[in-house]
């Protein structure tokens, strides 16, 4: 069977600290056969859309007790995408998946436990990526399983313009919260107010005193805080819970690329006032994904919840598009297109 082209973004060398553009790498000879061999029940997709997600930064580096594998040096970066299927040994698997998938332009994908069939397509496929894929469930888990809103509470997002957070803001002021986000520009603390309908919004970066910030913001406290970035912002948020709040914690990006990460001072808080403080990790709620569209579909199609996606084009601009999360460069959900059909 004749072979062709595909390229491929792959990693060269595992990550200490910030991670680098020159610790990936282009490669344009590899090749591959569209044709899958005879009994094989793999699936062969062409891809289409992939998922930066800060996740894969883990496996960027070769830690022997980490929850996720390092990934091998030379091979594609594993992640998550949308793709369209050219030849299937799996009859659920035809034609649009989403799910694991390679940085590249053509993959074999062996393991199906995590891929998707993809059954609306009445909405951007894109979407798949972040509203509808892996963003999107981590948000309706992280607020609504984790912190069991109630109408009039207060809650606190950050990093709320990123994928996940602009969800999790709409979701509290659907439940009828007063919701609060922080972010890193001008441009994005505008759209938390004025295209996701946040309460308020601030610049965390323009602020000296993050625990004087969040009392002018809630000054009667915090209810529900949504943590994404760990670090000073905890224990600023600390300081202002309310008693019996609850801290649904997603994420602490800030820490990722540290040799050392920060502590938190104030830990005693959560004795006196009573706070629950629960991590989880969205792969031990995938069940949930069915109860998650039925409540997101009619949503997006009614207009009712917007989002924000920040598409850069080719494998080559990767991971500049990867390493950019980690200085705040996303506005919205960071993705790469390989090709668009
Ligand atoms: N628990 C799970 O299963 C699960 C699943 C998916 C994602 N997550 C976590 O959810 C969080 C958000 O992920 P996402 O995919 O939605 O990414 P994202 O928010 O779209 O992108 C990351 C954002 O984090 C902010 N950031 C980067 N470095 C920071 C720092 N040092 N201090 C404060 N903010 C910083 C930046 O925005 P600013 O402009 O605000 O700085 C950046 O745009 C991450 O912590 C991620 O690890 C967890």
């Amino acid at each position: 069977m004749e072979e062709v082209k595909n390229k491929q973004t792959v990693l060269k060398s595992y990550v200490n600290g910030f991670p680098k553009e020159s610790g990936m790498l282009l490669n344009a000879s590899a090749t591959i056969s569209l044709k899958l061999p005879e009994g094989s029940n793999a699936v062969l997709v062409k891809n289409l859309y992939l998922s930066c997600d800060p996740y894969l930064r883990i496996q960027m580096t070769k830690a022997e007790d980490s929850y996720f594998p390092p990934f091998a040096l030379g091979s594609p970066i594993v992640g998550l995408g949308v793709a369209k299927v050219i030849d299937s040994g799996h009859s659920n698997f035809k034609k649009g998946v989403s799910g694991l998938t390679g940085w590249e332009e053509y993959s074999i994908i062996s393991s199906t436990d995590f891929l998707r069939k993809i059954e609306d397509t009445d909405v951007p496929l894109s979407y798949y990526t972040g509203i509808l894929g892996i963003a999107g469930i981590t948000a309706y888990v992280g607020f609504f399983e984790i912190c069991a809103p109630k109408k009039g509470e207060y809650v606190f997002v950050s990093a709320a313009a990123g994928a996940v957070g602009q969800l999790v803001g709409q979701f509290a002021k659907l439940s009828g919260c007063y919701v609060v986000g922080s972010a890193g520009t001008k441009e994005k603390v505008d759209l938390l107010k004025n295209k996701y309908g946040f309460d308020e919004a601030f610049n965390y970066k323009e602020e000296q005193d993050l625990n004087a910030t969040l009392k002018r913001y809630f000054p009667n406290g915090i209810d529900i805080y949504f943590e994404n970035v760990g670090g000073k912002m905890l224990e600023a948020v600390l300081s202002n819970m309310r008693l019996n709040g609850r801290i649904s914690v997603c994420g602490m990006i800030s820490q990722y690329n540290l040799e050392q990460e920060e502590g938190v001072r104030n830990m005693f808080l959560l004795v006196t006032k009573s706070l629950r403080v629960q991590g989880f990790l969205v792969g031990d709620y995938y069940h949930m994904y069915p109860k998650y569209m039925e409540m997101i579909m009619p949503l997006i199609k009614q207009g009712k919840i917007s989002y924000t996606e920040d598409i850069v084009e080719g494998l080559e601009s990767a991971p500049a598009a990867f390493i950019g999360m980690f200085y705040g460069k996303n506005v919205g959900k960071q993705l790469v297109v390989v090709a668009r059909e």
